[in-house]
């Protein structure tokens, strides 16, 4: 974390991450050399979506970096769904594949939760999966969605114990909002969730000592939103036009997160920037649940990876 003029402490999640890595991957190279399994992901993604095609190259660069075998499919927009099927089954009986994660989304000839409820629970490193969903909620191991896991990380990094403290969730997905919220309640924390239909947001997100920002809309939490001293996690990532008009006219973007940072970061206590805050959590956090199950599918407990 680092201090800035006396505002909000910035939770540097690019560090953390880094570090989260460095231990996976030194635990993944000792499952290897322990006992002779090499953790294995394969990502799958069905057509062309230029942000997620991004996204897949980096899943796979990641897991190599780490030591992992690392698999892409590119499959054609037009694959059906029963070869999309076919692929999940086959990935599922692979012994050397030990994670499987299919990119969302998904074109719209296919029914994502048949998709994702294909996919074996234990190689589910997404978390998504009704199973590993009900897992969570009644508190038995499975495996956690990538974001929230690396959030409550944050969280607890940076402010330890967090039991008793207020925490209120903008944004009810089954990707972040509601696995999220199992989470802060399994860590003791009074729990809100928050979303487009809720009345007055502006005032339920001033009682939280911990505010997550998971509705994907630019800037949507103003400073005047925001407890004083409060920490606030933003999950957002959001492509907005550049500030200069003349690079905004030629196409250029930039990526700003849920909460509007420049107020909000007089504000908080602390807060993560967008990029480098969440982001890069959550694909250490995959590494992490691919070398998780790995571990488990050969029986060996796995190392603690939580700094
Ligand atoms: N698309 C955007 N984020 C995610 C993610 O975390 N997992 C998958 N499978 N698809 C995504």
């Amino acid at each position: 974390m680092t201090e800035i003029d006396g505002r909000a402490t910035i939770i540097d999640g690019k560090a953390f991450a880094g570090r989260l890595v460095e231990r996976v991957t030194a635990a993944a190279a000792r499952l290897s050399a322990d006992h002779g399994v090499r953790p294995g992901l394969a990502v799958v993604i069905v057509g062309e979506d230029p942000a997620s095609q991004i996204y897949v190259r980096n899943k796979g660069e990641r897991t190599r970096e780490a030591g992992m075998r690392s698999d892409t499919h590119r499959l054609d927009a037009a694959t059906s769904q029963a070869d999309l099927l076919a692929m999940i089954a086959a990935l599922n009986a692979d012994t050397g594949i030990h994670g499987i994660l299919v990119q969302l989304p998904l074109p719209g000839h296919i029914d994502a939760q048949a998709v994702l409820s294909a996919i074996d629970p234990d190689k589910d490193v997404d978390g998504f999966h009704v199973v590993n969903a009900g897992r969570l909620a009644v508190g038995l191991p499975g495996l956690v969605p990538c974001t929230p896991l690396g959030s409550v990380m944050l969280l607890k990094d940076a402010l330890g114990d967090l039991s008793g403290l207020n925490a209120v969730i903008v944004g009810r997905s089954n990707i972040v909002g509601k696995p999220m919220a199992q989470l802060l309640l399994s860590e003791n924390c009074t729990v809100t969730i928050a979303h487009s239909r809720s009345r007055d947001l502006a005032a339920i997100c001033r009682g939280a000592d911990i505010l997550v920002a998971a509705v994907g809309r630019p800037e949507m939490i103003r400073g005047d939103w925001i407890k004083p001293g409060a920490a606030v996690i933003d999950v957002g990532i959001n492509r907005v036009p550049s500030r200069d008009p003349v690079k905004a006219a030629e196409g250029k973007t930039r990526v700003v997160g849920d909460v509007a940072f420049d107020e909000a970061v007089a504000v908080a206590g602390r807060i993560t920037p967008v990029p480098g805050g969440v982001g890069p959590m959550t694909i250490a956090c995959l590494l992490a649940n691919t070398y998780t199950a790995a571990c488990r599918s050969a029986g060996v407990e796995p190392e603690p990876l939580a700094a």
